[in-house]
């Protein structure tokens, strides 16, 4: 970075977060679709075969200073991130099949970019998970870990941990794993104590992917929530987070029909636009649409999905325009279209003196390839923000809110669902732990 680019007190700023030396280490439980396309990517990117598209920490940039002083760095250039070719991978499945066999299985990526990167794909082998089918009902493999106990399991994957830090310097752990059954916070979950004697006595309110949190954040390992699992959202976890200061973010990536949705709800509150109902139904054929097609995972999806609307609509706050609004959200498995989800929205809404009037949005997506950057995105931050003296011993990182259908924050807060003013959150946080100018776009001083 120049010193041209800087602000008036960025260079003491940034001299306190620490450069990305080194090997990043990524650990990924669920080597499924999203993971290996994600994987497959980087890969395709490094040997200058493909582009990042939809990566903000690759593409995007930041406007900094006054619109007169033409300051728009890269956003890769502007805070210190970790390079593609400094990426290094790991992960956990049910299933043996290496990265390749995976990517194959996930029938995202065309065969011949697949071939073009199948030797280092090859190279990359799924650790056993820890895994119990009564959490995801539709799913059962071998490549699993056998232990006394939860404790026992636990142990097992800082140990893996442990091993995986001596290949690389830094790591960042993502869940890219499947939906679990709808779980409530409960005793075990409200302390690091009570968490510790829940593992000892296999407390069925533990589910797997809380023992990779559990391990992660012990080990002082950041942690992200690509699904909408309970995992991250407990006392238990925040409290690891925080002693250790190891970040956390989540929930549920918002890939498709909710980026969609909380791009066009908050035009219609701007607009002080009634909405009557929005129905929203996917058909969806890979094994995460199985896997959604019971009902006991679907119930997390669904409360992830539906949460959004209410939050951004605030019908508390505008009875006439919201008060009455019927949300449906539907998932069908429906195996001809495998990860090629269609999502329909139709939606019902009224203006002027009441009349009303309807939006349909056809939404024919690619469920990995939309997920992908996603991951890179919140890896690359997620390590950033570990490297940052004012962001690490947060816990929660509600500036990631960007990338999730359902944000965390603080406890009390409620989050915030507005693509656009999330995103405005996550560069003012670049800015801010950069020692540059906010942004507010007041623009008054432009007419002095
Ligand atoms: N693709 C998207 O647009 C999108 C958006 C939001 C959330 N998600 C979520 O991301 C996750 C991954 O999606 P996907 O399409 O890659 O699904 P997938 O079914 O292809 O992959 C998930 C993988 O996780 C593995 N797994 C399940 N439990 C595990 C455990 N305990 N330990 C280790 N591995 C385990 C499965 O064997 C499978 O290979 C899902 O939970 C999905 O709901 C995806």
């Amino acid at each position: 970075m120049s010193s041209s680019q800087g602000g008036p007190n960025k260079e003491a700023a940034h001299a306190t977060i620490e450069p990305a030396k080194g090997k990043l280490g990524i650990m990924i439980p669920g080597m499924g679709a999203v993971a290996t396309t994600f994987i497959a990517g980087v890969e395709a990117v490094r040997k200058g075969i493909a582009k990042p598209i939809g990566s903000v920490t690759q593409m995007g940039t930041i406007r900094l200073g006054k619109r007169t002083e033409n300051r728009t760095p890269l956003i890769k250039d502007f805070v210190p991130l970790a390079g593609l070719d400094d990426l290094v991978f790991t992960g956990w499945d049910i299933f043996e099949d290496n990265v390749y066999q995976a990517a194959k299985t996930a029938q995202v990526l065309a065969n011949e970019q697949l071939e073009s990167i199948r030797p280092f794909l090859e190279t990359i082998k799924p650790l056993p998970a820890v895994f119990d089918q009564y959490y995801v009902k539709r799913l059962n493999g071998t490549n699993v870990k056998k232990g006394k106990n939860k404790r026992e399991l636990a142990e097992q994957l800082r140990a893996d941990i442990a091993d995986f830090k001596k290949k690389s310097d830094r790591q960042v752990m993502i869940w890219c794993g499947s939906t679990e059954i709808f779980l409530q916070p409960s005793a075990v979950h409200q302390s690091i104590a009570a968490f510790e004697r829940g593992l000892e006595q296999n407390d069925e309110n533990i589910a797997p992917s809380q023992i990779y949190a559990y391990a992660a954040l012990t080990e002082g390992i950041p942690f992200a929530n690509g699904a909408p699992n309970l995992t991250v959202d407990l006392p238990v976890m925040q409290e690891l987070s925080k002693i250790n200061n190891a970040p956390i973010c989540g929930k549920d990536f918002k890939t498709g029909q909710t980026f969609i949705k909380t791009v066009l709800a908050p035009a219609f509150k701007a607009r002080m636009l009634g909405v009557a109902g929005w129905y929203s139904t996917n058909i969806l054929g890979n094994r995460d649409g199985e896997v959604l097609d019971d009902p006991e995972s679907f119930k997390t999806k669904e409360e992830s999905k539906l949460s959004v609307l209410d939050q951004i609509l605030q019908p508390e706050l505008y009875p006439d325009l919201y008060k009455d609004l019927y949300h449906k959200v539907r998932i069908n498995y429906y195996p001809p279209r495998g990860d090629n989800k269609e999502g329909w929205d139709n939606i019902d809404i009224f203006g002027w003196l009441g009349y009303p009037m309807q939006i349909k949005v056809d939404f024919l997506c690619r469920d990995s390839i939309l997920a992908a950057p996603l991951v890179l995105d919140l890896i690359m931050f997620l390590d950033l923000a570990k490297r940052s003296p004012e962001l690490r011993g947060l816990g929660i990182q509600e500036w990631l809110s960007f990338f999730f259908k359902s944000p965390m924050t603080a406890p009390g807060l409620y989050p915030e669902h507005d693509l656009f003013i999330q995103s405005m959150k996550l560069k003012n946080t670049l800015r801010h732990i950069q020692g540059e100018d906010l942004i507010t776009h007041l623009g008054l001083e432009y007419y002095d």
